[in-house]
């Protein structure tokens, strides 16, 4: 994709488009009284309690709790990506999706790097199932069918061979241009140091292609034919490849569904492909690593519920127990997650052959959901008849809901565990609270572009795993904005306290002028104005973090960050500021692109370089 699309557009777009128009071509409405109402297309209902208001723009289900304007309904309802999402409003208008930095050359060269990869990949995937139907690929033929994958499975997950043969697939992308220098960049060719050679990775295995949301293949997975080691060979990271984004079978599963309600998430390839073929269309696995955030956005952005199969045996309850860790803080009312746990020794594709669709539905069905999971977790080994097992119990599931973002589920948690207890609700409250403010103590005095999205290549949800992702005075003035727009309020006109230049300064200028302008008192629809931009994984972030802090304390709380930030405004002088961030840069903390740049401009200054005293 070249280049981000401009808010402007995007901004204009909404403002062209009826999203009663939208939802009602997909949904039947009927007017009810000033909004129009209908059954909601996102979960099963038999009473309408899903809203669309053409005043606001924006709809709502008072079932299941989702919400959105135009661009988020399309994308929740066509699966679509946000710039997919944005194409489809701007073709109905007969506009053309502009881009920034279309034509800025560095922009140009790395989207025709990608258009020559994609090829390559894709050269290569129909090389190898060309190879499956010739007569080198026999013994692959026949390792498929006692694997008992059918030909029109194989031909559908786009399964080939990769021969056994140094050269082969080398020769065959050399002829059609293709230096070595490519194919070893793509993880194609393998180069040897000592001889300088390179070679095909993949010799003698049977070929899965991994394909991404468009179906364009970025990277492959290969099977030995017999026990050899390593049985599966992936490829390595590459510019189009990132193992822990990727989620195999998604593609397909998207293809075979009009409409997805619930992921499987599995562990192999052949279980994807096994439960493919017995109508199971559903499932996806992540390639041989553990469940990340990333993952988990990408499942989420599709479905509303998420279902983890782990093997029975100790391994797959401790990815059980990771996993839990990871989902977490993406936990956001009306989404679902459930847990199941397969007899030990089977694998979904194993299972599945042996017990039949049916079967392997209905243990779907049945499979734990998070509450329950999580309680047994924090029960295992615990004789809840004793006080401090029950105290330890306790801590468990309060540690665990700490990482929960706010929501029913919370609080339905919350009530679960006293009455398993007996220890009435307020005081974990009180817990939870307390171990929000050690957090508030924890946070003060660290910068705010410290924790900027870009920095050292951390990703907002990576940070979101780490419980010491610490925020600054704006980054936690924007963490309550996104949690209560209407704090806006308790915010001064003049916003020349708030550093715009730095980490989430710019961010919280826009995000305060947005709320301003109105329409956007409701975090969800600040969330899908920055949907798809790095602001909006910012602010994504932001909101799946918990506030635990009482409603009655954040007037209060937003009026001390002004205060702070406005006494580090005036106060610092350049020598101080210079000496902070170099501290900080002796300490070994990573600066952010602004904060080098700052001190660059303060050295000059303090040290008499190019600018005049
Ligand atoms: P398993 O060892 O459970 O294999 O690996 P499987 O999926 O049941 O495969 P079959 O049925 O024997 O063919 C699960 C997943 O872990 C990754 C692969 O993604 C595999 O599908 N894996 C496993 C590797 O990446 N490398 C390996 O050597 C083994
Ligand atoms: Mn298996």
């Amino acid at each position: 994709m070249a280049g981000q699309i401009p808010q402007r557009f995007i901004d204009d777009l909404l403002a062209r488009t009826d999203v009663v128009e939208i939802v009602g071509e997909r949904v039947q409405l009927k007017k009810a009284g000033r909004n129009y109402s209908g059954l909601c297309p996102f979960h099963q209902e038999k009473s309408p309690s899903f809203t669309v208001s053409a005043e606001k723009q924006f709809y709502h289900c008072f079932g299941c709790g989702v919400h959105g304007n135009a661009l988020r309904f399309l994308m929740e309802f066509d699966h679509l990506r946000f710039p997919e999402a944005v194409e489809q409003l701007a073709s109905r208008l007969g506009l053309d999706v502009p881009r920034e930095g279309a034509d800025d050359p560095q922009a140009q060269q790395r989207e025709r790097r990608r258009e020559e990869a994609v090829n390559l990949l894709e050269l290569s995937a129909s090389f190898f199932r060309e190879r499956l139907a010739m007569s080198e690929g026999g013994d692959a033929r026949d390792y498929l069918e006692r694997r008992g994958l059918s030909a029109d499975i194989v031909r559908e997950f786009g399964i080939g061979f990769a021969p056994d043969k140094w050269e082969a697939l080398k020769r065959h992308l050399a002829e059609r241009g293709i230096s070595d220098a490519v194919q070893i960049e793509y993880g194609l060719l393998v180069h040897r140091e000592d001889s300088g050679r390179s070679y095909d990775r993949f010799r003698n295995r049977v070929m899965f292609p991994i394909r991404d949301w468009k179906g364009r293949t970025i990277a492959f997975g290969g099977r030995v034919l017999g026990d050899a080691k390593p049985k599966y060979l992936n490829s390595p990271e590459t510019p189009v490849f990132h193992k822990g984004r990727e989620l195999y079978g998604l593609y397909e599963a998207r293809q075979a569904n009009a409409r997805l309600e619930r992921m499987l998430v599995v562990e192999g390839y052949m279980d994807v492909v096994a439960l493919a073929q017995f109508g199971i269309r559903n499932a996806c696995a992540t390639l041989g690593t553990s469940l990340s955030e990333d993952h988990l956005q990408r499942l989420f952005r599709l479905v509303g519920e998420v279902v983890f199969c782990f093997d029975g045996d100790r391994a797959g309850r401790q990815a059980a127990r990771r996993a839990l860790e990871t989902v977490l803080p993406s936990m956001i009312d009306g989404r679902q997650v459930r847990f199941l746990f397969l007899p030990e020794g089977d694998d979904p594709d194993s299972l599945v052959r042996r017990e039949g669709a049916e079967a392997f539905e209905n243990r779907v069905l049945c499979a734990a959901p998070l509450s329950e999971f999580l309680f047994d977790q924090a029960a295992e080994g615990r004789d809840l008849q004793r006080i401090e097992d029950r105290e330890r119990f306790a801590t468990a599931v309060l540690r665990a809901l700490e990482r929960l973002p706010e929501g029913v589920l919370k609080s339905l948690l919350l009530r679960e565990l006293s009455q398993r207890t007996g220890v009435e609700q307020a005081n974990f409250q009180a817990l939870l609270a307390r171990a929000d403010t050690s957090q508030v103590l924890h946070d003060e005095g660290v910068d705010d572009a410290s924790s900027a999205p870009e920095d050292a290549g951390e990703t907002p949800a990576r940070k979101a795993g780490a419980r010491d992702g610490a925020l600054g005075l704006v980054g936690r003035l924007l963490h309550l904005l996104v949690h209560e727009p209407a704090l806006v309020s308790r915010l001064p006109e003049s916003l020349d306290w708030c550093p715009d230049g730095e980490g989430d300064g710019a961010l919280c200028h826009e995000v305060v002028r947005l709320i301003r302008a109105g329409g956007y008192r409701n975090a969800q629809v600040l969330l899908a104005h920055f949907h798809g931009t790095p602001e909006g994984e910012r602010l994504a972030w932001l909101a799946r973090r918990e506030l635990l802090m009482p409603r009655e304390a954040r007037g209060a709380e937003v009026e001390g960050l002004v205060d702070g930030l406005r006494r580090r405004h005036s106060q610092r002088s350049p020598q101080e500021e210079y000496d902070a961030l170099l501290a900080r840069t002796q300490a070994g903390e990573c600066l952010s692109r602004e904060e080098r740049q700052r001190l660059n401009e303060l050295l000059m200054e303090l040290k008499g370089g190019a600018r005049p005293p």
